[in-house]
């Protein structure tokens, strides 16, 4: 094989954002997560209305001792915090005579995790009926009961909302910590937004980010932080309630419901089928892309949903409250201290502006002519008030095929300056697709591909996919930014893989592909220098299958031994023996060639009737790696 490099030659010049990460709420990437919190549902707002599995109490459990009694139970009424944190705990305390009653917390996975020696801020909202107040003690525990810290005492006075709190400091390490709060005595105490965070957070924020988490990207020393989604940004909130779905409050992400005091926050419940604190806003998203010199690119709904829910709304007043919130978001961002959105920014400690310079409208949506239409709308609005803002569209749901080809000339026409891009695909696409972007219009949309990642089960993933990025770069004066997705996988709590960084609550791994995406970024280069390849051809020439696979190939009895599919020229592309089971469906979960349909239908990821799976003359297989997996 010989590389020959022009050293004189110019090939595209690498921009600043030219590689960034893409974080999106999914895996419980944020609470329990990426946002140092440790006590789970700590506002009491996990409600069956948004998954039946929830009650207020989920992540805390009813406990008394020393001869207390009690009852502990949770109530929206008008005792409430406030009108966004609406259900509290109330404590109905009966130990007159020395005992307690109270919640203990679990926190997330295994438990809370603590550090011998390091500080802890415990923080809650409270109030009281009794006259003499209410004695209480908060205390840090293993799962089996025994003491890790000094325990906390503070006494709530007054049947008024006020907040308490207090450094507690483990003398033991634990990943199983509970937190117990206790309240002696007799009467009515309420609690709402108990709350445990590590003093040693990501460059030492309030609210701040957990600390070996938010490293890990900072040290891929990305140019842009994508967020807050991904299928989580669009969908929901204009259906109203949905009795039938499993999380019927999910809302589009709304970064007004995430700004100002945590304890005024709303909550949601999201696509991804769990509830989010929004602790992790808009503010905290713009100051970790600061902290970590990464431009931030916030995305916003476009009121067209994506995410296998093909609707759009159809109400105008809604529409345009979304791209007013969007203005207001430009604001918040880069507003003067005197401005509304701008002076709330300043009272949340950050008068400076952020210098937000690009928004991204929607998310993959599946109606092209619907999310075009409004992002027409939002460009308009934006380029009328802030001109100087990039506004970025999107060409559908996944653009690996050219499904949406109609969407990426509707983007050239009306002079799109970028246009997000998404595929996840197999390393053998990867590899055939090297090429993509050679063959892109110079004069059309930048592309921003802000979601790839080569799905196998096997390590070379991240291969591909560095193999893709050589391709990137050399289109770098197409592909202005690109980031891998998704970032984060709470390794208990999975909804999406493969991904970057791995985690459970107190440790957490970078993948092959993180190596593989920080060797990239810390490495951008100037320019590109053209090179040329000469060396025998590998192995991803299309091959036909002939015989096909079907089910008179795998035969019909229970134990498929030595199954062989065979290439024209003799040669074996698949051989397996599934051990037993009569499979009713066969379901390529390791699809590790390219299979392109000639004339059938063909799903690559989902489970299909085996006799719509692969018949003869209906694939091409481009290497001899195969594999496929029965189920039943
Ligand atoms: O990255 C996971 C999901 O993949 C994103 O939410 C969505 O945009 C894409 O389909």
């Amino acid at each position: 094989y010989t590389i020959t490099v022009n050293p004189a030659g110019r090939g595209a010049a690498l921009g600043p954002q030219q590689y960034g990460v893409f974080f999106e709420d999914i895996n419980y990437a944020a609470d329990g997560g990426l946002y140092a919190e440790l006590l789970r549902n700590r506002s009491f707002e996990f409600l069956p209305v948004d998954n039946r599995a929830f009650t207020g109490l989920t992540g805390w459990t009813p406990v008394a001792g020393d001869g207390g009694a009690g009852n502990a139970s949770t109530v929206d009424d008008d005792a409430r915090l406030n009108e966004r944190n609406r259900t509290y705990l109330k404590l109905s305390a009966n130990s007159p005579a020395g005992g307690w009653t109270g919640v203990t917390n679990a926190g997330f996975d295994t438990g809370v995790p603590l550090k011998a020696g390091a500080a802890y801020d415990f923080s809650v909202f409270a109030r009281t009926d009794a006259v003499a107040g209410t004695p209480l003690e908060v205390v840090l525990h293993d799962a089996a009961g025994n003491p890790l810290a000094a325990p906390l005492r503070r006494t709530v006075q007054g049947d008024g909302w006020a907040a308490y709190g207090g450094t507690l400091t483990p003398s033991a390490t634990s990943d199983v910590g509970r937190l117990t709060v206790r309240a002696f005595g007799t009467g009515t105490v309420r609690l709402d937004m108990v709350s445990l965070f590590p003093r040693d957070t990501f460059k030492g924020r309030r609210n701040g980010l957990r600390k070996d988490l938010a490293q890990k990207v900072a040290d891929l020393h990305p140019g842009f932080v994508r967020f807050p989604g991904g299928c989580l940004v669009n969908t929901g909130s204009m259906y109203g309630y949905d009795a039938a779905a499993n999380y019927p409050r999910a809302r589009a992400f709304q970064w007004k419901d995430t700004v100002g005091p945590v304890e005024s926050r709303a909550t949601n419940a999201n696509f991804w089928g769990y509830n989010q604190s929004y602790g992790l806003g808009y503010y905290e998203y713009f100051q970790f892309a600061e902290d970590i010199g990464a431009m931030a690119l916030p995305v916003v709904p476009a009121l067209v949903t994506g995410c296998g829910q093909n609707r759009a709304t159809g109400d105008e007043a809604l529409l345009r409250r979304h791209i007013q919130d969007t203005l207001d978001l430009i604001e918040f961002a880069n507003g003067p201290v005197t401005s509304t959105w701008g002076g709330l920014r300043a009272d949340m400690g950050h008068p400076k502006p952020f210098g937000l310079t690009h928004v991204a409208v929607g998310n993959e949506e599946n109606l092209p002519n619907e999310y075009f239409a409004n992002f027409l709308r939002f460009r308009a609005a934006i380029a009328q008030r802030y001109p100087e803002i990039v506004v970025v569209s999107n060409s559908g749901p996944d653009d690996a095929g050219g499904t949406f080809d109609d969407l990426w000339a509707k983007n050239k026409a009306a002079g799109v300056q970028m246009v997000d891009e998404h595929y996840y695909n197999n390393p053998a696409w990867f590899l055939q697709n090297n090429r993509r972007y050679d063959a892109y219009d110079r004069n059309g949309p930048k592309v921003f591909l802000g979601e790839y990642a080569s799905r196998d089960a096997k390590w070379f993933n991240s291969l591909a996919e560095g193999a893709y990025m050589t391709g990137l770069e050399r289109n770098a004066d197409v592909v202005r930014m690109a980031s891998y997705a998704p970032l984060f996988a709470n390794i208990d709590n999975t909804q999406w893989r493969p991904d970057l960084i791995w985690f459970d609550n107190d440790e957490s791994w970078g993948t092959t592909s993180y190596q593989m995406q920080k060797l990239f970024m810390n490495n951008v280069g100037d320019r590109v220098l053209p090179s040329t390849f000469t060396g025998p051809p590998g192995s991803t020439d299309p091959k036909p299958i002939t015989g096909g696979i079907g089910l008179s190939t795998w035969g019909t009895a229970s134990t498929y031994d030595d199954v062989k599919v065979t290439g024209t020229d003799g040669t074996v592309l698949f051989s397996d023996d599934f051990n037993g089971g009569n499979a009713d469906r066969w379901t390529p979960v390791e699809p590790r060639g390219t299979w392109s349909v000639v004339n059938g239908a063909y799903a690559q990821s989902d489970a299909v009737a085996e006799d719509t799976l692969v018949k003869a003359g209906n694939i091409t297989a481009t290497d001899y790696d195969l594999t496929l997996k029965a189920t039943k």
